[in-house]
């Protein structure tokens, strides 16, 4: 089988939404009231699709206005399988060129990453989620690196960075170098940059990520019963160093 990689066009972003509902099946199963209805995922498109078309036209505007780039940018990535024209797999990066600082308390964080509200979408599942992605985040790329113990909120800065906001391969592709030729991308970009690259990784994302030189910062498990979920959804905070230091 043959993939491209090549970046997300608007007409994409419904296939890649797709993509990574089916890829991410159990954060999903948290986030959203499954299954979702075709109008639901017309709606989430439409969304994703308004933000791309902002971020280019804030881009186009800032050529013309010859001022200088952004301190942050995203980047998406969809796999193509040459056969079937089909998307298989998506990445969605985010590139910190300088230290950010924070403004917010994690619960703002986590309040204002759910916005707008959207159909299906299980607002105290999604809060507590949001919640243990922004722990994650404080706990593993706070500047200067959090003591033991130390208050969440007391975070000040956070180090410049490549995030990996989203990887997702399809089921039906999975185990064939999908992912690794995703991560591609943002690993030669961090190196390039001389940046840490940052992710908080599923279960199952785990032992592609340590096959690429990330260590486990922290883990933060969400105990589902309380939304009305068996089980528990576990995440890890990992960090890789760049080749070349910046
Ligand atoms: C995690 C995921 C992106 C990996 O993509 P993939 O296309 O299946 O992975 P690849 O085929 O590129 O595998 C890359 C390497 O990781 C290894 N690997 C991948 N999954 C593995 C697993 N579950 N256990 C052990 N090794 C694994 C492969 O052996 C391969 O090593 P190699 O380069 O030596 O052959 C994909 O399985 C997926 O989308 N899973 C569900 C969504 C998810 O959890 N995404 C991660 C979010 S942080």
């Amino acid at each position: 089988m043959a993939i491209t990689i090549s970046p997300v066009r608007i007409a994409d972003v419904r296939a890649s939404f797709v993509v990574s509902e089916r890829a991410l099946a159990r954060t999903s199963q948290v986030m959203y009231e499954m299954p979702l209805t075709e109008e639901t995922r017309d709606i989430h498109a439409a969304h994703r699709t308004k933000k791309m078309l902002e971020a280019e036209v804030a881009s186009a505007n800032r050529g013309n206005n010859g001022q200088e780039e952004p301190t942050e940018k995203a980047f998406s990535f969809k796999a193509v399988d040459t056969e079937t024209g089909e998307i298989v797999g998506v990445s969605r990066w985010t590139i910190f060129y300088q230290d950010e600082p924070v403004t917010k308390t994690l619960e703002e964080e986590a309040m204002q990453a759910m916005l707008p509200a959207l159909p299906q979408v299980r607002t105290k599942a999604l809060y507590a989620f949001r919640m243990c992605l922004e722990r994650i985040g404080r706990k593993s790329v706070a500047l200067p690196p959090l003591k033991e113990g130390e208050d969440l909120n007391s975070v000040k800065m956070r180090s410049k960075r490549v995030y990996l906001d989203v990887l997702a391969v399809d089921p039906s592709h999975q185990g064939q170098g999908i992912g690794k030729a995703l991560l591609q991308w943002g690993l030669d970009e961090a190196d390039r940059l001389g940046l840490i690259t940052f992710l908080e990784s599923t279960r199952e994302g785990r032992p592609l990520y340590e096959k690429y030189g990330f260590e486990p910062t922290t883990v933060d498990t969400l105990e589902l019963a309380p939304f009305g979920l068996e089980g528990s959804l576990t995440h890890t905070g990992m960090v890789r160093q760049p080749k070349t230091k910046n």
